[in-house]
């Protein structure tokens, strides 16, 4: 089935001198945090790592607290849940995949940490997809009519199946109220949780693409040296 290539979206992390953006993955966070969480699992970040983004000691302990995580009773030992660590890992929103595919119409939201890499074009496809949904044209349903959306499901072009069982998560400007002012139109809050989840993909992105700089000038270094030194060995014989 035909299906769109994602947009090509400008992000700050873009290119070899790419940089994170903060208040971007800020913005990010709380879209997580506000729509997606209800459904989509993080395990792979701690509350910890949130200080890479700017906040403070405080922010991160304030902000796992206020979390409910597995935890065991220490007084009769059953498994309960307690106020979140820095050390916790994101809980996930379902106790088990079978209540997750119960809430879902029988589809499992995948975990999101990883989401950005297991895509093509991560970021961008994540981005596109949240501001993708739209009704099937009458020119697909005429070649394609298997390509109309089954009870439960939602068409998005973006999507490879173009149906798929997520809901437009992200269906309101304003659905969620940015602490820094910006405007929260679907576009944004869409690049916003993309950029989110290319940090948690790979926090360490921008460090790789900084440590690249001073290994190409070494490199060019020690080929001029070596070159130099083959000229200086080489000089007496004609
Ligand atoms: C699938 C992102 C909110 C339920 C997905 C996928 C992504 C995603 C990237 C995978 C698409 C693929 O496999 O290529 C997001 C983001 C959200 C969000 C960024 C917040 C803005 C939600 C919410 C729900 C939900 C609130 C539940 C009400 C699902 C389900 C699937 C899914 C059931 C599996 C769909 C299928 O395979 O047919 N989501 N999601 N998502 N999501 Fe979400």
């Amino acid at each position: 089935l035909p299906y769109e290539k994602p947009r090509d979206i400008a992000y700050s992390f873009d290119g070899p001198f790419g940089k994170w953006d903060h208040a971007q993955l800020q913005r990010g966070l709380k879209v997580y945090d506000e729509v997606c969480s209800a459904c989509h699992s993080l395990k792979y970040v701690a509350f910890r790592d949130l200080a890479q983004l700017g906040y403070s000691e405080g922010q991160v302990k304030a902000y796992a607290a206020a979390k409910q995580v597995p935890g065991i009773d220490p007084n009769t030992g059953e498994a309960t849940m307690r106020p979140g660590l820095p050390t916790d890992y994101f809980p996930s929103p379902y106790p088990n995949a079978v209540a997750a595919a119960a809430a879902n119409n029988n589809a499992i939201p995948p975990d999101l940490s990883l989401m950005t890499k297991a895509r093509g074009d991560g970021t961008n496809y994540v981005a596109s997809l949240l501001m993708g949904y739209q009704e099937p044209s009458a020119e697909l349903l005429e070649e394609h009519p298997e390509a109309a959306p089954g009870p439960g499901l939602y068409h998005n072009p973006y999507f490879p199946n173009l149906n798929l069982a997520m809901a437009p998560p992200l269906s309101t400007a304003g659905q969620v109220t940015y602490d820094d002012g910006t405007e929260a139109t679907i576009e944004q809050m869409s690049e916003d949780v993309a950029a989110f989840l290319t940090w948690t993909a790979e926090p360490t992105m921008v460090k790789r693409k900084q440590t690249g700089w001073p290994v190409l000038i070494f490199l060019l270094f020690a080929t001029i040296l070596a070159y130099l030194s083959k000229k200086q060995i080489w000089a007496a014989v004609k």
